[in-house]
């Protein structure tokens, strides 16, 4: 199903990455920043249901790492995500940005809310070290444009240099 764009979709980046920036001058702390930035982006775009932040962690049953739910905006969400499942799982294991343009059809895909229909995880990697993800959903199948994707990177880069991580 193609989604046609419209002026309430469509979202200025340029105008979002110079309130970002401005939003995250004085501060470099991740739990402000990360919680700052999740609401930012939720009451920025149009049509979501979920923005925030997977970091992470030392797995808490078995060895390795695994993704542990962070600073968001939107309802009770997943706590943990093993790598390589569902969207943020491949992102994180993948380090890749993913768009789903319709979540249903993807292999694996973790429904924490049912609402969620379209969604973009992009991981969050500082000097070469991945520390999360960021994922966005919408209620809204194909909401997501290439454009999207690229400005929300380009949103995330300025969150990542504004921040300090370890
Ligand atoms: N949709 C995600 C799970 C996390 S929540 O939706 C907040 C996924 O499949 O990775």
């Amino acid at each position: 199903m193609f989604t046609p764009l419209t002026a309430e979709i469509d979202a200025d980046y340029a105008s979002l990455a110079r309130q970002a920036a401005s939003l995250l001058e004085d501060e470099r702390d991740l739990t402000a920043n990360a919680a700052q930035f999740s609401a930012f982006i939720y009451q920025s775009l149009a049509d979501l249901n979920w923005a925030g932040f997977y970091w992470v962690k030392p797995a808490k049953k078995a060895g390795g790492e695994e993704l542990l739910v962070g600073p968001f905006q939107g309802k009770v969400a997943c706590a943990r995500i093993a790598f390589g499942k569902g969207v943020c799982g491949t992102a994180a294991a993948e380090r890749r940005a993913i768009l789903v343009p319709d979540v249903h059809a993807f292999a694996g895909h973790i429904a924490c809310d049912a609402a969620s229909n379209s969604e973009i995880v992009i991981p969050v990697m500082k000097d070469g070290q991945l520390y999360g993800v960021l994922d966005i959903d919408s209620p809204t199948l194909n909401r997501f444009r290439p454009e999207d994707l690229q400005g929300l990177e380009a949103l995330l880069a300025l969150f990542v240099a504004a921040t300090d991580f370890a």
